[in-house]
């Protein structure tokens, strides 16, 4: 497997979950989609989602190990709250992009920071669930290249 993909907390209920923020693609659409981006450029993606902090410390743990060559990773809340998730992210030494759905920017001051904001490669916020499929494109490029 080559691409990691994580959904943090509260992303199982995309579609439903406020929709004016977050749009009405599920969470099986946007793992469909980048899959099926990432097999197209010939690369394996695999997609875990957790509203558990530990198990999605633990899946970075194995990802020190299985192949993992890029993360994408929308932590959700955690990225504003888990110091816990920043260092299995240094563990795991992987490299990762960070996407937010949502403009977290414009939103409540406690959305503006991110622990994994200044670790990761780069950030995409704001663009709705095509943000995966940016972040991808960008994977998509690096891995090639
Ligand atoms: C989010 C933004 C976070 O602030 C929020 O807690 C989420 C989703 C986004 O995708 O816009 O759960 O990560």
């Amino acid at each position: 497997m080559d691409v990691l993909l994580i959904n943090g907390p509260n992303l199982n209920l995309l579609g439903t979950r406020e929709p004016a923020i977050y749009g009405s693609k599920t969470l099986a659409d946007v793992e469909r989609s980048v899959q099926a981006q990432g097999e197209a450029a010939g690369l394996s993606v695999e997609a875990f989602q957790s509203n558990y902090e530990g198990a999605i410390i633990e899946r970075l743990h194995a990802a020190r190990t299985d192949g993992t060559r890029f993360v994408i990773v929308n932590p959700g809340a955690f990225a504003h709250t888990s110091i816990a998730i920043r260092d299995a992210f240094q563990a795991a030494e992987v490299p990762f992009c960070e996407v937010h759905i949502s403009n977290v920017h414009k939103r409540e001051p406690f959305r503006h920071h991110s622990y994994l904001s200044d670790i990761a490669v780069g950030v995409m916020a704001g663009y709705g669930t095509l943000g995966y499929n940016l972040a991808m494109t960008f994977v998509i490029e690096t891995l090639a290249g």
